[in-house]
């Protein structure tokens, strides 16, 4: 205990806070060993259930004859609507989504009746058998169509400011447009999957693979019609979950759950993608009106702005959703005179939900959009006049009534314009445009600004259960859910910093409703924020009780005392390994685990007015894609890509850094080939990955230079000043999007505008560009 002091470089901290160390689990994914729901070890006796789905967009159910399909070999039960001893819902907010349709199916692959069978294939084969009589109702199948009827799943949303007529008619240049927006669907890479195992006396464990174990263990337990403490949901991590498993894991945990109370055995229930894609909500597609005033310099005076989104048929998320909409079609730029209106269009389809953005990619792009159309009518670079309208001085508030007190866009963008030679290489391709017919490139920069905390102020709350065990090993237990995002590496840092010990020394259990009660859902890009203070609230509990308990044991000052490096310095003269402190601390009967708990400050909000401080500080990033496009097939590639993003004092950049290169591919898979299609009779037909392509390897540009910004640091006190970064990066990606638009604005010479869609499929592109080539050829 006396042993000299180690040199210095033997006492460095392995993991620590800051540190880019890998994922925790990189060696089990790339190895295949990382167990998913899927892997939990089937108990003895275990059946897989498979829905039977609607072949109907919206229809009354006359008669069901489900006779052969409990004829059908290895069947053990089938579940209808009248078998649910519970409340028969897993609707979020609003109770109007059943678990099994009952008198009434609403879309095309809605669950209707659950089958229970030996094997995984003897349920699939025996769902098909189902012999459903429908009388068709009338289908909404479009936002155009919910519109003209007014159907909507929850009322219409105005928030405004200022005179925004006045405003408009004042301007000296106006415009007037709209543009569609595309959904996209999750396409985690692990589809949705829960294994229900029932326990005595009613009790039952639900493995789900959800990013919001709390909320499933609640739907479970009113389905069951028991009380929550009945019912324990684990999930060690998902294969990806990017808001698909905010709220729509609960309908396969539930089912199993209820086929596991029916046949009082273990049931499975795993989606193939192609009813995963037939059966889950996406990302909302939009319509987009604006009507916008602006002067000489394309500053915005006055806007307009309408969004319809198409919801599905039940309200799940799509109330928040569309909210966030409204909040981040400001974007970086100051809206002094603004009115924008929001509708939540009901349609007979998927019930949309949370993916990555949450309702903010889309607002983003819209306003994004105006700049991009305003520069074009002023023929002035896109980059200025977005400069033009940013955040400043006297020009701070956002239309909800928050300050932005935290800007950065304008230094990113400055930096970022300077390293990636952004004024150098529009110019040089504008010539090399003149001289190419067939092949035209584009460059567009733009910025990020997104808002950090759940805008429904009581999820702002996380907590977390840390223990030590003798021998001085450590037990992290926390609320939040791992999808791949790496949380809990980076709370485990938090942790392994506290305690001043090498992150091996600490490890993370699965997320459990049995170990942390109500967590919010991991989401909105809070979860290192939220649970990275309540564990490090937990550790520090410890570390007091650990400091008091050697303070005496050692008759020195508290302040004395310090945790560095795997040991405990006791002064200047006396050092202990951790685990040793650890071990005499216990003997002297000091409590060695502890709770820590965290609710984010500063924010309020109030649904009703979509006004006040909804959010605790913003995210931030700029990027700058340079693009490619065939004009004569359409075709797109994305040659370079240069991002500048600010996740603060980031906990672990290497980390921080998939998130970016991740967030941003995935955006430019929405914006580019990611086209969901629906036909006449509202079935969706791209249901695979054969007619729904998402980014592959390939589409990663050979030039891609990311980087977090060096001199981030969050203004709020967040953990370490780091900055939540799962979501924001997606949004870089409009970049892309961005730079298609201007490719195609060369075939008409950069005369006027450049009506391109969302997604810039071959077609699309292929349409604008043959509007563009009219345009540029009709006689003036
Ligand atoms: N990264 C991976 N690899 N997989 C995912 O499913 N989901 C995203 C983002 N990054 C996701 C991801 C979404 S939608 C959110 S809200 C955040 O991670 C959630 O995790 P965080 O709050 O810990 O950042
Ligand atoms: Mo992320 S869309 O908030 O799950």
């Amino acid at each position: 205990m006396n042993d000299p002091r180690p040199p210095r470089e033997e006492a460095a901290l392995r993991g620590g806070v800051g540190e880019p160390v890998r994922h925790d689990s990189a060696h089990l994914h790339v190895s295949g060993e990382a167990a998913y729901t899927d892997d939990v070890l089937e108990a003895r006796g275990t059946l897989h259930a498979a829905f039977g789905l609607s072949q109907r967009a919206h229809a009354r159910i006359k008669s069901m004859n489900l006779a052969p399909v409990r004829a059908a070999p290895g069947v053990v039960a089938v579940l209808v609507a009248a078998d649910i001893p519970g409340e028969n819902n897993v609707g979020p907010i609003l109770h109007d989504d059943p678990i099994l349709a009952a008198a009434e199916v609403q879309f095309v692959g809605q669950p209707i009746f659950l089958v229970v069978a030996e094997s995984v294939g003897a349920a699939r084969r025996a769902a098909r058998l189902g012999v459903v009589e429908y009388e068709d109702l009338p289908a909404v199948l479009t936002i155009e169509d919910a519109l003209a009827k007014q159907s909507f799943v929850i009322p219409s949303v105005t928030l405004q400011r200022g005179g925004w007529q006045a405003a408009l008619a004042a301007a000296p240049h106006r415009l007037k447009g709209g543009l569609r927006i595309g959904g996209q669907e999750q396409f985690y890479l692990e589809g949705q999957v829960a294994y229900a195992v029932p326990g005595e006396d009613g009790d039952v464990l639900v493995y789900s693979s959800t990013q919001h174990p709390g909320e499933v263990q609640l739907q479970v337990a009113h389905a069951l019609g028991v009380e929550a403490h009945r019912v324990a949901v684990e999930c060690r991590r998902m294969g990806g979950g990017f808001g698909g498993k905010e709220t729509q894991a609960s309908h396969p945990a539930c089912a199993t759950a209820l086929a596991a109370r029916a046949t009082g055995r273990p049931v499975k229930l795993r989606y193939d993608r192609d009813d995963d894609i037939t059966i889950t909500g996406k990302r909302h597609d939009y319509l987009v009106e604006y009507d916008v005033g602006f002067d000489g310099a394309g500053r915005i005076a006055g806007i307009d702005l309408m969004f319809a989104s198409r919801c599905g048929f039940s309200a799940d998320l799509s109330g928040p959703v569309n909210d966030r909409t409204v909040m981040h079609a400001d974007n970086t730029y100051y809206l002094p005179a603004v009115r924008i209106v929001s509708h939540r269009c009901k349609t007979n389809t998927q019930s949309n939900t949370a993916f990555r953005g949450f309702g903010g990619p889309q607002g983003m792009l819209a306003i994004e959009y105006v700049l991009d159309e305003i520069a074009r009518a002023l023929d002035c670079d896109p980059l200025a006049v977005r400069r033009a309208n940013f955040y400043g001085p006297g020009r701070d508030v956002t239309p909800y009534d928050m300050r932005v007190e935290d800007f950065v866009a304008d230094r990113l963008f400055d930096e970022l314009a300077a390293s990636s030679d952004y004024a150098t290489r529009r110019a040089a391709i504008r010539k090399w445009n003149a001289a190419s017919p067939i092949v035209k490139r584009g460059i567009a920069m733009t910025p990020v600004k997104f808002g950090i905390s759940f805008t429904a102020t009581f999820y702002n709350q996380a907590a977390a259960l840390v223990h030590v065990y003798t021998d001085g090993s450590v037990l992290l237990n926390h609320g939040g859910t791992e999808m791949g995002q790496g949380l809990f590496t980076k709370v485990a840092q938090v942790v392994a910093h506290e305690f001043g010990v090498d992150l091996d020394h600490v490890r993370v259990s699965a997320s459990d409703t049995a170990r942390i009660p109500n967590a919010s859902a991991t989401a909105a890009s809070s979860g290192s924020d939220l649970n990275g203070k309540a564990a490090q609230a937990a550790a520090a509990a410890i570390k007091a009780r650990l400091v008091a308990f050697a303070a005496e044991r050692f008759q020195v000052a508290p302040e004395a005392i310090r945790f560095a490096a795997n040991r405990v310095e006791i002064g200047d003269v006396k050092w202990l390994k951790f685990g040793e402190l650890v071990r005499l601390a216990y003997l002297a009967r000091v409590q060695l685990w502890a709770s820590g708990f965290y609710k984010t400050p500063k924010i309020h909000y109030d649904p009703k007015t979509l006004k006040g401080r909804p959010f605790y500080y913003f995210s931030y990033g700029a990027a700058v894609s340079e693009v490619a496009i065939d004009t004569l097939t359409g075709e797109t590639r994305l040659l370079r890509a240069d991002i500048l993003h600010d996740a603060g004092r980031s906990l672990n950049p290497a980390i921080d850094l998939g998130q970016v290169e991740g967030g941003f591919i995935q955006g430019m898979g929405w914006l580019t080939t990611e086209e969901l299609w629906w036909n006449e009779s509202g079935r969706l037909m791209t249901h695979a990955p054969s007619t729904y392509k998402i980014p592959v390897a390939s589409d990663v540009p050979v030039d891609f230079r990311v980087k977090l910004w060096e001199r981030g640091e969050n203004v709020e006190d967040s953990i370490h000043r780091s900055k939540a970064v799962g979501e924001p990066p997606l949004m870089l990606a409009i970049s892309v999007f961005q730079a298609i638009k201007d490719a195609v604005a060369s075939v008409s010479g950069y005369e006027g505008t450049a009506q391109l869609n969302a997604p810039a499929t071959p077609e699309e592109v292929l349409r604008a560009v043959t509007a563009a080539t009219k345009r540029s050829t009709a006689p003036v």
